[in-house]
């Protein structure tokens, strides 16, 4: 297992490249099943998140080749509506696969994911939403049988306006006939990239980025190059690295809009932040301001997935801040790590109450999920002396050779 060695304290300087969007990526290699024609994604991330999903396509008989940031979908071998039990099991993001398996073949079956470092993750509202077009399940020993013979367009509404479950039934729906609205559905800048991938396809898809989104069916879909957007969380965690090792970072590829919040909150922390329309320059002030209650919630509120980079950054900033973790309920598992290397930080259940203190120290400690991970990397480089992140395959998974990203602006840190 890999770990990073960082020696911290240095200040960050120069310009990187924003890698392109996990989280976009991942419903759109579902998609693409949804045809018979190949899909092409450019500058695609190489993250184990997705290896895993090409994996699980290829389990499903698609060809998939990645040729440098191109990676090429091929679902012409498509032979099976079983999710491999192993796989979706490990695997989260295999309940991406549900709507258009069944799509597909009018069958799926999946086996219940098994529990997640950040909590519970059901897929209740995937199964209610599906439930609402007339798929019928059962379940055994673990694994949902979908039969989707008597499927038909309807209003899904979802008590919560989940990201994974509004994906799923966009799937489902662009290739089956009538119309489907989704209300109260999730708006998160991912979302209007799945609406504009499928839409290139031959989709006809109205009203993602709002809670309103209308699917009318069509029968066929068609290949398509496609290039999805920039990663704002990966975004956010530089802008934070930036943020408290006294930066000046200049991020390219990098959608402003997106991250509207998260922005705002760094001026008021004391940042100087200039966007243009695909880029956004972090200056940093001599010691950040604490930014009083920051509570996680759905786009447009603040991304539960920026949570831990921030509170690594606001460790060692004036004041307090206290953060509300709104959408899962495991998520501070990076505390314990955080006050290991010196900070101040008190936990009762959703609330995380940070006071800032002078400096933090480098420590050995361990990642035990993907932004917890990179939050420990954003504290080691702000710390004094040197710190040693264990657990880096956790990180792997939604950045791209983050020691690299981090080298080139100025810090010091190996992979070992
Ligand atoms: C997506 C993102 C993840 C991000 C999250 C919230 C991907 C691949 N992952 O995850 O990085 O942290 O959005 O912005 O895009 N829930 C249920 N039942 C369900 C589904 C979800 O109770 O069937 C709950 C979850 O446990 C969680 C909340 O709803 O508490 C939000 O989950 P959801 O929006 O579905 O997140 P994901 O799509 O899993």
């Amino acid at each position: 297992m890999d770990a990073l060695r960082i020696r911290g304290g240095k200040r960050l300087k120069g310009e990187w490249t924003v890698q392109n969007a996990k989280n976009a990526a991942l419903p759109i290699m579902a998609g693409a099943i949804l045809t018979e024609g190949k899909t092409v994604l450019r500058d695609c991330p190489r993250l184990s998140d997705i290896s895993d999903m090409g994996e699980i396509l290829r389990t499903l008989g698609c060809g998939v080749h990645r040729d440098g940031g191109t990676l090429e979908i091929d679902p012409g071998g498509l032979c099976g509506y079983e999710m491999p039990e192993e796989l979706s099991k490990r695997i989260r993001s295999s309940i991406f696969l549900l709507g258009p398996i069944l799509a597909r073949f009018r069958r799926a079956n999946v086996s219940l994911p098994g529990g997640c470092e950040i909590g519970l993750r059901p897929i209740d509202l995937h199964l209610s939403g599906l439930r609402q077009l007339g798929v019928q399940m059962e379940e055994e020993g673990g694994v949902i049988r979908c039969d989707g013979r008597n499927m038909h367009p309807a209003t899904v509404h979802f008590d919560y306006p989940s990201v994974g479950a509004t994906e799923n039934i966009m799937l489902i729906s662009a290739v089956s006939r009538g119309e489907t609205v989704i209300t109260n559905a999730a708006c998160e800048p991912e979302i209007i990239c799945l609406q504009e991938f499928l839409n290139e396809m031959g989709a006809d898809i109205r009203g993602a980025g709002s809670e309103k989104i209308y699917i009318s069916g069509v029968e066929k879909l068609r290949k398509v190059e496609y290039t999805i957007i920039s990663d704002r969380i990966f975004a956010a965690t530089c802008a934070a690295a930036a943020a408290c090792c006294g930066g000046d970072v200049l991020l390219k590829n990098t959608e402003p809009s997106h991250m509207r919040l998260m922005l705002s909150m760094l001026r008021d922390a004391g940042c100087r932040v200039n966007c243009t329309d695909d880029s956004v320059r972090i200056r940093a002030c001599d010691r950040l301001r604490g930014l009083g209650k920051i509570i996680t919630a759905p786009y447009p509120g603040f991304p539960t997935d920026a949570q831990a980079p921030f509170m690594s950054a606001l460790c060692t900033a004036d004041g307090t801040t206290v953060f509300v973790e709104n959408i899962f309920e495991s998520r501070y598992k990076h505390v314990s790590e955080l006050v290991r290397m010196g900070a101040d930080i008190i936990v009762d259940g959703r609330l995380a109450v940070i006071t800032g203190c002078n400096y933090i120290q480098g420590a050995r400690v361990c990642a035990s999920d993907l932004r917890g991970g990179a939050a420990l990397v954003v504290a080691g480089l702000s710390a004094i002396g040197d710190t040693v992140v264990d657990g880096a395959e956790h990180i792997d998974r939604g950045y791209e050779k983050i020691e690299r990203v981090f080298e080139c602006i100025g810090a010091t840190i190996k992979r070992v």
